[in-house]
């Protein structure tokens, strides 16, 4: 398979490279503002705000299969309009694209939400992710959309890792408690993107970890993980703060998993495990 994995200096992209590469893939990563330091793939340089720079880079590589991880959560360009170019570019390729969104799509007032459930989001970013959804599947019919959940990391790579090592350092920071989520390992997602990519689905599915925690329990498990004290990480309750965030954002992710070979864990069972 020749496949073209867009955002792979990132942290999901990154993961997606490295499996696709063992499991001999050829592989294509791109970069945006961060030359990646590591061998073995190609690397090009993409903006996928740029129509132009995406379609001469899909004729270039000319890939079967485009995994599309490349995001900025505060640009709407990139997040919303940067999907609409990659499938429009894939298409005209004849590449099949999965598109990696967010449970950020949704209000966190229906939880559980289902791959069936109509989109509601109360944030920007979640109304960029559904602006992007939209495009890919009126674009490239065939198209997946995987919406996912928190990505944790074994190294401590991940932004949520670093809230709660902060936290549990002193370092500043509460973590809420009120504010629930289905985090997913990453290599468990980049497991299922890659089977999903070589998979005759299409349209919306829901990859993310069984166990629904807050991120202050996230958090404690994190720091358990660490060889942190878990009693240091501050609590704090995001309704407080009023009602700008979505609180309690549970995928159902039981039609995705089932018939996928790759095991998908929950926080509880992967935070543990190495603790
Ligand atoms: N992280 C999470 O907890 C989480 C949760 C739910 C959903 N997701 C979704 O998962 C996907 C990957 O997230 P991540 O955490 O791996 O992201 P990340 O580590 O921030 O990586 C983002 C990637 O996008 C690239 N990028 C940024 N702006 C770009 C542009 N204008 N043109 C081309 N590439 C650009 C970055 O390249 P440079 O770094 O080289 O600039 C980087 O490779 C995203 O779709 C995100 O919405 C993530």
């Amino acid at each position: 398979m020749n496949l073209l994995v867009l955002g792979a200096s990132g942290l999901l992209g990154g993961q997606v490279l490295r499996q696709a590469q063992l499991n001999g893939a050829r592989v294509t990563g791109t970069y945006w503002t961060t030359p990646p330091q590591s061998t073995g793939a190609e690397w090009l340089q993409l903006d996928v705000r740029d129509p132009g720079m995406v379609r001469a880079l899909l004729a270039q590589t000319r890939p079967d299969v485009v995994i599309d991880a490349a995001y900025r959560q505060d640009d709407w360009a990139t997040t919303a309009e940067g999907p609409a170019n990659i499938a429009k570019a894939a298409g005209a390729v004849g590449a099949r694209l999965v598109f990696v969104s967010s449970d950020a799509v949704f209000s966190g007032r229906g939880s559980p939400y289902t791959e069936t459930a109509a989109p509601d989001p109360v944030t920007r970013y979640g109304a960029a992710k559904v602006a992007a959804e939209v495009a890919v599947q009126e674009l490239a019919p065939s198209a997946v959309v995987v919406r996912t959940s928190l990505i944790i990391t074994d190294t401590g790579a991940s932004a949520h890792e670093q809230r709660a090592a902060s936290a549990a350092a002193g370092a500043g920071g509460a973590l809420f408690v009120d504010d629930i989520r289905c985090p997913v390992h990453v290599d468990d997602l980049a497991s299922a993107l890659l089977e999903l990519a070589a998979s005759d689905r299409s349209g919306v599915h829901h990859v993310a970890g069984p166990d629904a925690v807050s991120r202050y329990e996230l958090g404690r498990l994190i720091a358990v993980r660490d060889g942190l004290d878990p009693e240091k990480i501050p609590r704090a309750h995001r309704s407080d703060l009023g009602p700008a965030e979505p609180l309690d954002v549970r995928l159902d992710c039981r039609a995705t998993l089932s018939g996928l070979r790759s095991r998908v864990r929950g926080a509880r069972t992967f935070l543990a495990a190495q603790s």
